[in-house]
């Protein structure tokens, strides 16, 4: 054996036992037993996590009138020193694009610099005048790419997918083996009451939440939910923020569809306070964060097994570019960053009793791992790859940007107090992070191509 990790607490999606582990040629191969290894870490009173799966992020992404501050190589860093072992990235698909043709593009951007493995969905914005990119499904499948995501906003930016266009890709995704994700939001409404809020001089941040608070994204959610119901088809709602969205996926899931839902960190730490600080801007993400019943709802929905995914969202952006809306909050650059966060986030919440530690990794690893269809991802199981980290439940942690591992400047986490934190994540058996620096190799990280999405 490479390496033996020797009396750690490790934590499964079922359960959690004590053991030592033993990993060659980057792969988990033994758990207990009398393992001999050429090297040794000892984990007395730590825990032995899976690395965590952000199925959530924008890494470099041209977004807001710039280009998102994390790079492939600093989001990926980050990425490591939080726990999080492989990134979904979205590529988004343009007007005359093909889905594949996207993610090489992609793919060519990122992987030179990538410290963690990387897969990615694809955002798909365009058809083709008679839904030719429709046809590329089971192309873009066999490459790898079972998921899309369709934005039901940013019609101004030219992202929005209208009801007809999902319900197309809904039903053709479904013979492909590919999973429909939607950032649910009703764009009408939102256009409609930032239009107003204008109107009125009303320009500060907390008319970014008030243009669309709970019933603007409710609203979609149902909408989304009602069309995957009446198609058959699977349905992943990302960054769901409202309590009115919740019932619906709880509704749903109890019919017996295969709707799935994700939350994020920021949704379950914040609520639509925060536009209310001097420093509101910084918080702009859509959707917004939302009162403290939706944010109540949420963690209920975390511990109930209605929401099945936590991820980050990811999309920071400079301070110079969040000052671009101190004087009229449509000018903000929407998203914050979270991807060195997500695991601490929660791992911290199940070291102070909200959650259990094995539902911490069902929600962040093991569950977002099948749901995409990475077979060797996201558990502590003989064969797996080795993306392993150690985490020290007594270690006392602020999160202050200068103790961030990404490029951005600010972060709506600033300040926040976390008990536990990792010490040290293997990526396949290599050492990545230890004790707060970043151990790596950029370029690193490697290309999943996963198969079929949707199935738990
Ligand atoms: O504000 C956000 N969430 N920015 C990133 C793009 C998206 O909507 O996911
Ligand atoms: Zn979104
Ligand atoms: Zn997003």
């Amino acid at each position: 054996m490479d390496l033996v990790i020797r009396n750690g607490i490790l934590v499964l999606g079922s359960h959690e036992f004590r053991s030592d582990l033993g990993i060659e040629k980057g792969r988990i191969a033994a758990i207990g037993g009398d393992i001999k290894a050429g090297e040794e870490i000892d984990a007395s009173g730590l825990y032995v996590l899976p690395g965590a799966v952000d199925v959530h992020t924008h890494l470099q992404m041209p977004f807001g009138g710039t280009v998102s501050a994390d790079s492939y190589e600093a989001g990926t860093r980050a990425a490591v020193c939080g726990g999080v072992t492989t990134v979904f990235d979205y590529a988004i698909q343009r007007k005359g694009k093909g889905i594949v043709q996207t993610v090489e593009e992609r793919r060519a951007l990122a992987e030179p610099g990538i410290c963690a493995d990387i897969a990615f969905h694809c955002a798909i914005t365009d058809l083709g005048q008679e839904g030719e990119l429709l046809d590329e499904f089971p192309r873009a499948a066999d490459y790898g790419v079972s998921s899309f995501k369709c934005f039901m906003v940013y019609k101004k930016e030219g992202m929005m997918i209208d009801d007809g266009m999902l319900m197309r890709i809904m039903e053709k995704a479904g013979e492909a083996g590919i999973l429909t994700n939607v950032h649910a939001e009703n764009p009408d409404a939102i256009d409609a009451r930032i239009a107003g809020f204008l109107a009125r001089g009303n320009t500060s941040p907390w008319y970014h939440y008030l243009s669309r608070p709970e019933f603007v994204e409710a609203e979609a959610v149902k909408r989304a939910v009602h069309w995957a119901k009446a198609l058959g088809a699977k349905l992943y709602i990302v960054h769901l923020a409202c309590k009115e969205g919740v019932e619906e996926v709880a509704k749903a899931k109890a019919e017996g569809h295969s709707i799935f839902a994700e939350t994020c960190p920021q949704y379950l730490e914040f609520t639509s306070d925060v536009y209310k600080r001097e420093d509101g801007r910084n918080f702009v993400c859509s959707p917004p964060m939302k009162g403290p019943e939706s944010r109540e709802a949420l963690w209920k929905a975390l511990k109930l097994g209605v929401i099945d995914t936590v991820a980050t969202d990811h999309c920071p952006f400079m301070q110079a570019e969040k000052d671009w809306g101190k004087e009229d909050f449509t000018k903000i650059p929407n998203g914050c960053a979270g991807i060195e966060n997500l695991y601490p986030y929660m791992l911290s919440a199940a070291n102070a009793g909200r959650i259990s530690f094995s539902r911490a990794v069902q929600l962040c690893a093991e569950t977002p791992a099948k749901l995409f269809g990475c077979a060797s991802k996201g558990s502590i199981t003989v064969g797996k790859d080795a993306d392993i980290v150690l985490y020290d439940p007594s270690m006392d942690f602020t999160i202050r940007t200068e103790n961030m591992h990404s490029d951005y400047d600010q972060t709506i986490w600033e300040g926040v107090a976390l008990k536990g934190y990792p010490v040290k994540t293997l990526l396949r058996g290599n050492l990545v992070y230890d004790q707060g620096k970043y151990t790596g190799k950029p370029g690193q990280g490697r290309y999943i191509k996963r198969s079929e999405s949707g199935c738990l």
